[in-house]
This record gives structure tokens, sequence and C-alpha cells, in this order.
């Protein structure tokens, strides 16, 4: 097929080009949920072949609560897509998850209010399992190559995902930290995780901390969170470098590929 692709990037805050294609075009496409975050930019890296979508599109248009997640996990199956590679912006709920640092979440809880949480809404019925959201074989190797990297780094990190726009309250900052013990809030995981696994596509989050959450005492600012990535995101284009060529070409050591098998009603 012309337009295919084996691993996709959803870019998040900060991550609006992957920078490492050697030949790229761009497509426009058309879903049954509707369109993309935006134009997908289709490329190779160390002779894989990678699709882009920029998760809150070129010039950061898309609010958390409006991004189309259907749409871009639905284009990325299209094309053919097996392993999705995350990144994205968080807080820190714990004092050791230092701004700068890079969190491979392995839990998520869902703290999202009203978004399009499945593709099965009609006509089939489909409870997929989620009891270990995000791929276990992507994951390892993005930890290996994090510590490779030397880049200070937390797996298995829990990621509470809230609804935005808005930050927490500090009441809310405090118990996310102190009654749930989550590790990583951020506002993007949330349907995104879920619906790649009801495609059955590999998912792995690359994380980075921005900021202290507001338990911490000072509130946080969008403008704070746009200078800490600023100074990180070449660490995430450096990860995603070490990673692509990483992946096996074939999924043989996780059951994301098959988690439909026992879903459907
Ligand atoms: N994204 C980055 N920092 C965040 C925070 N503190 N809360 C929610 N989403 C975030």
């Amino acid at each position: 097929m012309a337009n295919s692709a084996d691993i996709g990037i959803i870019g998040g805050t900060g991550v609006y080009d992957p920078g490492l294609f050697s030949s790229k075009r761009e497509i426009k496409v058309h879903t049954p949920y509707g369109e993309p975050s935006d134009l997908v930019t289709i490329g190779e890296y160390a002779g894989v072949k990678v699709a882009f979508i920029p998760r809150h599109g070129r010039g950061h248009r898309i609010p958390p609560h409006s991004i189309n997640s259907r749409a871009n996990i639905w284009t990325l199956k299209e094309l053919g897509v097996k392993r999705i590679i995350a990144p994205s912006a968080v807080g820190s709920l714990q004092e050791s998850y230092r701004p700068g640092d890079i969190a491979i979440p392995d839990q998520f809880i869902d703290f999202t209010k009203k978004r399009q949480y499945t593709f099965y809404d009609g006509g089939q019925v489909c409870h997929v399992s989620v009891a270990d959201p995000f791929c276990p074989e992507l994951s390892s190797i993005a930890i290996d190559k994090t510590k490779k990297l030397k880049f200070p780094m937390h797996d298995r990190a829990t990621y509470v995902c809230i609804e935005g726009p808005r930050f927490s309250t500090r009441a809310e900052s405090k118990f996310f930290r102190d009654v749930m013990k989550a590790d990583i809030i951020g506002m993007t995981l949330v349907p995104e995780v879920n619906l790649a696994r009801e495609a059955e596509i590999c998912y792995m989050s690359i994380a980075t901390v921005t900021d202290y959450d507001v338990w911490a005492d000072k509130p946080v600012s969008s403008a704070e969170i746009i200078e800490t990535l600023a100074k990180n995101v070449e660490k995430t284009k450096k990860l995603i470098a070490e990673l692509v060529p990483a992946i096996p070409a074939v999924r043989k050591k996780c059951a994301c590929g098959s988690a439909l098998e026992s879903a459907l009603l």
C-alpha cells in the first residue's frame, strides 16, 4: 500500500514534528469519526515506515477535551500501524518525579468525564480488557533505551487523566497524590490508550514531567509547562530515535494484537 506505516507517533505538547524522517509526505485523511488532529506525515526512519500525527494539531489548536482520538487511532489503524509511541506532557504528583524527568506509565486512572471512549457504540458491544493498558514489550524497550541515554526516568508510573482544560484544585491534587497514590497527571491519555487497545494496536506513553502539580503549593501555569518542555523536547526526540529501530518487526511478546478475542459480545 502506498500510504502505510508500521509505527505511529502521536506527538504531544511541544512535539509537533518528529524531526526524524528521511523522506516524508503529508496526507489528508477522513474517517467515519471525522478528521484526525491534522495532516498525517508519513516517512521513513532507519528503514522503518512511520506515521506522525500532532495530537493538538499544528499551532496547538485543539484543547485536550476536544481531541478526536477516535479519528486519530482509526487513521493509524487504516495505515496499517501496529505500534503507537505517544509522547505527552504531565504534571508530577510525587516529589521524586522532577520537572524534566521522563515517566513510562504502566497504569492509568480515568478522571475524564465526557469523551468518546469506544469504537463500539452501537450494533456490537465490546468490553475490552485494559487491566494492563500499555504494551509491555514496547514499554520495556523504551525503559532500556531511556536508561542507555542516561535520562532521569521512572517506570511503572500511574497516570491520572483529568478532563481539563482546567488544572486541578488543591483538594483534587492532594486526593490524586495522597489517596490514589498516582504519580503523574495529564489530560490526554484517555481515551487514546483504550481506543488503541480496541484497535489491537500496541501503545506506549513517553510522559515528560513539566511541573509539580498544585499539591506542591504553587499553582501550575501553562507558561511553566511550555518553558520546561522547550528544554526537554530534544530528550523525547532522542528517545524516539533510539526506540523506533529497536522495535522488532513482528509482535511476539504481547497480547495487544488479539485484544478483541474475548472482548466482543
Ligand atoms: N499537563 C502538564 N502538567 C499538568 C498538570 N499539572 N495537570 C494536568 N495536566 C498537565
